[in-house]
């Protein structure tokens, strides 16, 4: 839970009496017993190495300690081995945080200049940063993370000191309204700053992407992403995660799957991988911050279940044995433990298993090891960023309880320690250092088929800087050539990053050996698409390419593609893979505006004769998307289609009206209506449905009855019911509008559907038409699961946004209420104003059962 919050210090803790992180009603009495609590003093590194109980086959080395590092929190390595560490050292100086607003932050430069391994000198780069985040090597400069800000940092006279600083982003805190600056959330605040196979820079717990062409910075937004880092795998996919949730990742590329706004909450993004959670630490742990519940800890005292998962690592070194590769680690320094996963290859995506069965990676017996941080090193090792500090959770979260544990163990004393290790396999010496930043831009392409990923991608990094003319036709050549799958792949990203992709690389790359290239190519080949039929009919020669990664890139592909022959062959996708949910999806995302025409040219087709319950999960989100598209006519005509006659029967009949029934789920009684469809006259088809004598229709039409009107029907609402919004609140609606889409938005998403594993939908909940007397607490002091939202239950955590004023609430939600065909009343200010007058002692986040006492 740490991370999300070492993240800004604005508050400071008033020290005494309840803690910040208390909650009203529990009670805080320690579970494990004293005399089963060690000691925990700090450690020199040498004894510190003593306390790791690691898997056979590996050992542990010191490469860094303090004094000559302190409070390390994130490393880069430079092409010649050197390392970039960022030093937060102002995160809990004291119990109470004191000073952590102080410039003590920096980024320092080691080397081991006597070659023993061990680190020896230490060079100050930058200093004087208040809390610093992230850090990242790019184009002979540094990017550092200083909420609110992202700096770009260069030394130009080549003494390792800064001396030259630029901003590249000034709300790289959170998704923040300039307005409310890095004061709009600080309990997430951006880092990471992961430069990917794509050459697009990456966060977590942020909304947009960075990438440096030519000297210039792009931006572009992207999807909310996990808390405390971000990993990539061999082929760029995003792996993070948050607190209690240890592993997530992206099966598919973000930027596909909002790319049609009818489709709402599509899957192949924050995939949760994993089943179990249970960590299995090497000593109690009742230093952690809720330790007092029952179920935290075990009977045993040792922490039962992942609370504060961080900095996921998918191992892509050559040091370690061949099973290893790919394998994901994760940070718990709670528990002062790294776990290992293993992934298993599931179609187009994967699933995390524990590599062991009931023990860790990596677990240490002293509660100050931190590990905060790891990456893959360029002698492929496994280094740990451990903190080292013996304060982990923030005094804005640090309960009664917790603050306890620290004064009793003295938690709180000795700041400013830090180690950086190494695991080191015992079957295989590390690699050698690099000397990367000398080399011929010939030799950066030899490494882009190194085994070590980390070579792989700096030589990527370097030659997409240097964009040196010369080496082009040997990327070329390794692009359609090089022995190794991964050198080709890195060579297209490679061409594709300098801009020098052609056409005759492209048609061979299609047709790549290995699946994973020929996905790559076919997705770096779109902007050629449009004028170039060639490269279409390259790609059409592949529907019915076997591997399942290539088949969801060509879906995604020929989305791009507005040509009936590449509808076709969507149309010929879709039918042998609907019963799988990425490919649908996939498929769907392309079609915006265009969805009833595929329907119908399905439904033309024979493929679907037989029934089956993946061609009509299809047929349902093509008819949602239809329906969400609220345009009258096409709306008819999608009626008339549920009601004619359909090869696969009724079952595909009540599949498309299960679809338009989707848009508005049934919501409890009391709420304000969902705004209907307006049609010109009665629709035929409806009557013909209402009529069905087949299992389930009628009740079907029915309820559909109720989200269409049309002048005359019987029984409906006047239009009038639905007062008109003033002009004045009109404008909160307005402005309420914009602040939504840069708060709010970033969880909820811009559709208010919501997003698996980080908000649920506001589209037609009772929280959202129900009294407004519970959504402004919610925005005011968070919201603390489990929810139940339209019959399902969320167990997360709503930050609270108390920090936008009266004026800002009222029309957050007068928007919310009025939004996607709510009619709900609007939300004055003065309601606001007296809620937040009536909570001014609250501090803890509400729960369900206090907020449904509010009328
Ligand atoms: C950091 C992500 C995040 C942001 C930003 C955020 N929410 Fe939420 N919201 C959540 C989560 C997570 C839940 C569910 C909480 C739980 O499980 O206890 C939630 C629940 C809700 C609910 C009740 C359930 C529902 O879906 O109807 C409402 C209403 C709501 N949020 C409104 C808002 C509004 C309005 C804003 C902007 C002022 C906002 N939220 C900003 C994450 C967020």
């Amino acid at each position: 839970m740490w991370f999300r919050v070492l993240l800004l210090g604005i508050l400071v803790g008033s020290g005494a009496g309840a803690q910040e992180g208390d909650r009203t009603g529990e009670e805080q009495r320690s579970l494990v017993p004293r005399e089963l609590i060690p000691p925990a003093p700090p450690l020199s590194p040498e004894e510190a190495l003593k306390s790791f109980r690691l898997q056979p086959g590996f050992r542990v080395e010191c490469v860094a300690a303090d004094p000559l590092v302190q409070n390390p929190i994130q490393i880069a390595f430079d092409p010649d081995g050197r390392l970039w560490v960022l030093e937060m050292r102002g995160y809990m100086p004291n119990i109470d945080g004191r000073g952590e607003l102080e410039k003590s932050g920096d980024v320092v430069v080691l080397e081991d200049t006597d070659g023993d391994g061990r680190m020896d000198k230490r060079t100050v780069f930058l200093d004087g940063l208040v809390m610093p985040r992230a850090l990242a090597l790019v184009r002979g400069g540094v990017l550092v993370a200083e909420p609110p800000n992202l700096w770009f940092c260069r030394d130009t006279n080549g003494d390792l000191k800064c001396d030259e600083k630029s901003a590249v982003a000034s709300d790289y805190a959170i998704e923040a309204d300039p307005k409310l600056g890095a004061r709009a959330n600080h309990e997430h605040t951006a880092n990471g700053l992961l430069r990917n196979l794509d050459n697009w820079i990456y966060s977590a717990n942020y909304t947009a992407r960075f990438r440096n062409t030519d000297g210039f910075w792009q931006r572009e937004p992207t999807i909310y992403r996990g808390q405390w880092g971000i990993s990539q795998d061999d082929f760029g996919r995003l792996f993070y995660n948050s607190n209690e949730d240890p592993l997530r990742a992206d099966f598919v590329p973000s930027h596909y799957l909002v790319r049609n706004p009818h489709h709402r909450n599509p899957a192949g993004v924050n995939v949760k991988l994993y089943d179990d959670r249970a960590v299995w630490p090497s000593r109690v742990n009742p230093g952690v911050n809720r330790g007092y519940r029952p179920g935290q800890l075990r009977p045993d005292g040792t922490l039962a279940t992942f609370t504060a998962a961080c900095a996921p690592l998918v191992y892509r070194g050559d040091d370690f044995p061949r099973e290893f590769e790919g394998n994901v680690f994760v940070c718990e320094p709670s528990a002062n433990l790294i776990k290992r996963y293993v992934l298993e290859d599931q179609g187009v995506g994967f699933k995390a298993k524990n590599a062991y069965d009931r023990a860790e990676f990596l677990a240490s017996t002293d509660e100050r090891f931190r590990p905060v941080n790891l990456n893959n090193g360029p002698d492929g090792c496994l280094y740990l960023v451990d903190m080292y500090h013996g304060i982990l959770e923030h005094h804005l979260y640090v309960t009664s309880y917790l603050r306890q544990q620290i004064l009793d163990r003295g938690l709180d004393k000795h700041s400013g320690l830090g180690r950086i290790y190494r695991v080191v396999s015992e079957s295989k010496a590390p690699g050698p250092r690099p000397h990367l930043s000398r080399a011929r831009p010939e030799e950066l392409v030899e490494c882009l088929s190194h085994p070590n990923g980390w070579w792989r991608d700096t030589a990527q990094r370097l030659l997409v800087e240097g964009n040196d003319p010369s080496v082009v036709a040997a990327l070329k050549q390794l692009a359609v050539s090089g022995a190794s799958p991964l050198g080709r792949l890195h060579a297209l990203w490679t061409l594709e990053g300098t801009r020098q992709l052609d056409l005759a690389v492209l048609k061979k790359a299609i047709s790549d050996a290995h699946p994973k290239v020929r996905a790559a190519a076919m997705r770096i080949s779109e902007p050629l698409l449009k004028n170039q039929a060639e490269l279409v009919d390259e790609l059409l020669r592949h529907v019915d390419d076997p591997a399942p990664e290539a088949q969801l890139q060509l879906a995604l592909t020929l989305g791009e593609i507005r040509e009936p022959r590449a509808e076709q062959a969507l149309a010929q996708i879709a039918l042998r893979n609907a019963g799988d949910i990425y490919l649908r999806d996939a498929i769907v995302s392309g079609l915006e505006g265009r969805e009833l025409e595929f329907l119908e040219g399905l439904l033309r087709g024979s493929g679907l004769a037989g029934t089956n319950a993946g061609a009509e999960k299809l047929l349902g989100a093509l008819a949602e998307c239809v329906f969400t598209e609220v345009n009258p006519d096409r709306v008819n005509r999608l009626l008339d289609l549920a009601a004619s006659g359909l090869a696969g029967g009724d079952g595909q009949r009540a599949a498309l009206l299960d679809g338009i029934i989707n848009t508005a789920p049934p919501r409890a009684k009391g709420s304000a209506k969902i705004k209907p469809v307006h049609l010109k006259a009665e629709p035929g088809a409806l009557a013909v449905l209402a009529r069905s004598e087949a299992k389930g229709i009628q009740e079907r039409a029915k309820k559909i009855a109720d989200l269409i009107i049309w002048p005359g029907k019987l029984g409906a609402e006047p239009e009038a019911n639905v007062r008109p919004l003033s002009a004045e609140e009109q404008k909160w609606f307005e402005q309420g509008k914009e602040l939504f889409l840069v708060s709010c938005g970033a969880c909820h998403q811009p559709h208010g559907m919501g997003q698996e594993g980080l908000a649920p939908p506001l589209v037609d909940t009772d929280w959202v038409l129900g009294p407004p007397q519970r959504m402004v607490r919610i925005v005011l002091h968070g919201l603390h699961g489990p929810v139940n939202v339209k019959g399902r239950t969320y167990q997360l955590d709503m930050p609270a946004l108390g920090v936008f004023d009266d004026d800002q609430i009222a029309g957050i939600l007068t928007y919310v209420r009025r939004e996607w065909g709510h009619t709900a009343t609007p939300v004055e200010p003065e309601l606001v104003k007296k809620i937040r007058a009536e909570t001014e002692k609250r501090e803890e986040a509400w729960t369900e059962a206090e907020l449904m006492k509010i009328p």
